[in-house]
């Protein structure tokens, strides 16, 4: 009997999610082998700190150097779980240039220079591919780039982060303020030791610059992304979502529209019968709209050790075949098109505004005056508290454009009877 064709790989990174590939990458040796004819053989693992315990893992395999990688010509696969920009960038561009295949979870290296290493992967058509880097365990890359390949996509909306889900669920179900929320999601690992990545939008920024970029076949990188996050929302504005029966999530929203592509990440009421208001605690959920397929929604795992292993090792399952039937470069960059990002003050949006204000004759007729002036239709004005004279003012207004909202609040602000503008939240 012919000898079982060995692929050789390397990892870059032994973490959390470092772990869990080589924890898969045993646990499914036997397997691996029979769904592609081939043997995959970890030979070297790249990391930083060489004194590190590394429980269940072959120490041999450990290096601090990655000429050792680089420089094997026997490895095939690199997968990088390192993490940031460099020296992962370098590592990957150099491996792609070697001809090696490269996987990677590196969400903040694809929405940046995602066009650069797809280049490169197609100079020496080689295969790049990141599953991982987008709502960890959920797929969503693949679905994109393959399955729903026939259709026009105008619409994605995602719950891209764990972290901020689960603050979110917690500050909903059990009123807790974003601050006890916070801790208790640091308690369990969700959040990190800084969090800023997550609850001011940045992460979840990066991951909607990387599916809008597939979904519209157009660049978009994470610049062009405008990001807001939850550290303003309040447990009234919660109570507020419950009356109006919405809840808030971080939503990743990308449109593809006939004056240019809209992508942003921010706090949103949605309706409670939306699909994605029923996506609870850390778990993620994207919701796609295509014009054959209607509406499509993936749920699951969008980070940890396993679920994001499991992604990372589908990738290299692809890989290996792709190597085996000589055909690796196939699915390259999708991005044939160049629509332009539109100014994110030109996207429209419904709003809900909370504000403090004298309560006294005429002041809610001069809001409304100003609001007219400035383009702002009102759809639902409630007064709700009113305590030493001061009213609490909630408004909703029609879809309007970002900076016709903007101007009406600076000139809110400014009058003598606004005591304060406490929130200012989109509405789906
Ligand atoms: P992590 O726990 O911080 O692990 C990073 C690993 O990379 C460590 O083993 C570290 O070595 C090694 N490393 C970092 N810089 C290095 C350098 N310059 N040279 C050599 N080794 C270096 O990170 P992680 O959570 O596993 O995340 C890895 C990647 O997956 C990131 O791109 C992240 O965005 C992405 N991702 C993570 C998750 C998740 O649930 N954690 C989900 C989706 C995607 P030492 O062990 O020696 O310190
Ligand atoms: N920090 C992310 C989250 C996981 O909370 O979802 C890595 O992308």
């Amino acid at each position: 009997m012919a000898e079982q064709r060995v692929i050789k790989a390397a990892l870059l990174g032994l973490g959390t999610v470092g772990k869990g590939v080589y924890k898969l990458a045993e646990r499914q040796m036997k397997e691996m082998a029979d769904k592609t004819g081939a043997i995959l053989e970890i030979v070297k693992i790249l990391v930083h700190n060489m004194e590190k315990p590394r429980e269940g893992v072959d120490q041999a395999l450990l290096t601090d150097c990655w000429k050792d990688i680089i420089s094997d010509n026997e490895i095939e696969i690199v997968i990088e779980v390192m993490g940031g920009m460099e020296p992962a960038r370098t590592m990957i561009l150099e491996a792609l240039a070697a001809g090696k295949h490269v996987v990677t979870a590196n969400k903040d290296l694809v929405a940046e220079s995602g066009r650069e290493l797809l280049d490169a992967a197609e100079n020496t058509g080689a295969d790049f591919l990141f599953e991982a880097a987008v709502a960890g365990g959920i797929p969503i890359i693949r679905p994109l780039k393959q399955c729903l390949a026939a259709n026009e996509i105008d619409e994605i909306i995602g719950i891209v982060n764990g972290t901020t889900n689960y603050i979110l669920t917690k500050m909903f179900e059990e009123e807790m303020s974003f601050e006890e929320a916070l801790c208790k999601a640091a308690e369990l690992g969700y959040a990190e030791a800084d969090p800023t990545a997550d609850i001011e939008g940045l992460d979840a920024g990066r991951k909607v610059a990387i599916m809008a970029s597939i979904a519209f076949h157009s660049r978009v990188v994470f610049s062009d992304v405008y990001t807001e996050g939850i550290t303003k929302i309040s447990k009234r504005d919660i109570a507020y979502a419950r009356e109006f029966g919405n809840v808030i999530k971080l939503l990743g929203v990308a449109h593809n529209t006939e004056t240019g592509i809209e992508a942003a990440v921010h706090p949103m009421m949605i309706p409670k019968e939306h699909p994605l208001a029923s996506v609870r605690d850390s778990f993620n959920a994207v919701f796609v709209h295509g014009d054959a397929v209607d509406d499509v929604m993936f749920y699951g795992r969008g980070a940890g050790e396993l679920p994001t292993a499991s992604a990372i090792m589908g990738d290299v399952i692809d890989v290996m075949r792709d190597i085996l039937y000589h055909c690796t470069g196939r699915i390259s960059c999708t991005c044939y098109r160049d629509t332009k990002v539109k100014e994110f003050r030109e996207v429209k949006n419904p709003f809900f505004l909370r504000m403090q204000v004298d309560n006294k004759p005429g002041v809610l007729a001069a809001i409304a005056g100003v609001f007219g002036v400035h383009k702002v239709s009102i759809s639902k004005v409630a007064q709700k508290v009113i305590t030493d004279g001061i009213a609490e003012l909630v408004i909703v207004t029609e879809a309007v454009k970002e900076y016709h909202l903007k101007d009406a609040l600076t000139c809110l602000k400014d009058m003598d009877t606004t005591r304060e503008i406490s929130s200012v939240i989109r509405v789906y």
